[in-house]
């Protein structure tokens, strides 16, 4: 049993992460504002981190622009670098997206940033690239008003929260650092976008049309695959039809 602290533990992923680790028997401590923690400021974070061993990273900032975004990414990585250090945290797993070394602007290039940030401090780190959520979809249609929604017909190799939580909390555990390339979690089939969140908007009672994602940063690139899965990634269910039938 080691004691982990989750950063990020109320988020969609982030309660998965909690959820795997509990049930593997190991001691959770959750960090997020909601739990008196945040990253950005430093508040309740000496704390919580007294007799960690690992922190999983899976917050997030909760918009989509670029520079905002790696604010966030840099001054949270700094903080859980020295307030670690201090207390004597051994390592950082953190959870990154796929195709991010392809991204050049956006929320992706913000999560690039991330990953240097986080590779230049004191602790060791561990990276798992994920693909995009089936759980992300929802929060694609809630970004949009009314009764019809504009998607990026746009492939992502969509995978479920608690399938990359399974996959985090075993790299986290795993002996040693593991060396290149870093590792990828993807689900079992390649997606189009529009078309998943057309499954999801049809329960919503929300249209869903495709649109070719000009005017997203970097969608030239996305559409001819730059974000998928590589040929060293993992590929795990359920597919997102799947996932759906589940959900209430
Ligand atoms: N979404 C995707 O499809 C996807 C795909 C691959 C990888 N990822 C990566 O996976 C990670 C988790 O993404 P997600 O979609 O699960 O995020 P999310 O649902 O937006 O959750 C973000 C979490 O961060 C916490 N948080 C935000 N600001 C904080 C602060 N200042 N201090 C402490 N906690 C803070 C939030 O809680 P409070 O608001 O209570 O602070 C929440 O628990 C991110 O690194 C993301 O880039 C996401």
């Amino acid at each position: 049993m080691s004691k982990f602290a989750v950063a990020g533990a109320t988020g969609r992923l982030g309660r998965h992460v909690v959820d795997v680790l509990t049930e593997r028997r190991h001691q959770v401590v959750p960090m997020s504002r909601a739990t008196g923690v945040d990253i950005v400021t430093g508040e309740g974070l000496a704390e919580a981190l007294a007799g960690v061993e690992v922190v999983i990273d899976v917050a997030s900032w909760h918009a989509s622009e670029q520079e905002a975004a790696t604010d966030f990414f840099r001054t949270s990585a700094r903080n859980l670098h020295e307030y670690g250090r201090k207390a004597g945290v051994a390592q950082i797993t953190v959870a990154s997206i796929i195709g991010v070394g392809n991204a050049t602007g956006g929320f992706l290039a913000a999560k690039k940033a991330h990953e240097e940030l986080l590779l230049s401090g004191p602790l060791p780190v561990r990276i798992l690239r994920a693909a995009q959520f089936h759980e992300f979809v929802g929060q694609l249609l809630d970004w949009q008003q009314g009764d019809v929604a504009y998607m990026p017909a746009l492939p992502s190799q969509l995978v479920a929260c608690r399938t990359v939580a399974e996959e985090l909390a075993g790299l986290a555990t795993a002996p040693g650092i593991p060396g290149p390339p870093i590792p990828e979690i993807a689900g079992p089939r390649k997606e189009i976008l529009a078309e998943a969140a057309a499954l999801l908007g049809a329960r919503r009672g929300v249209k869903v049309v495709g649109v070719d994602g000009s005017g997203m940063p970097d969608a030239e690139i996305a559409a001819k695959g730059a974000f998928l899965p590589s040929p060293h990634a993992k590929l795990a269910g359920p597919t997102f039809q799947e996932w759906l039938d589940t959900q209430p």
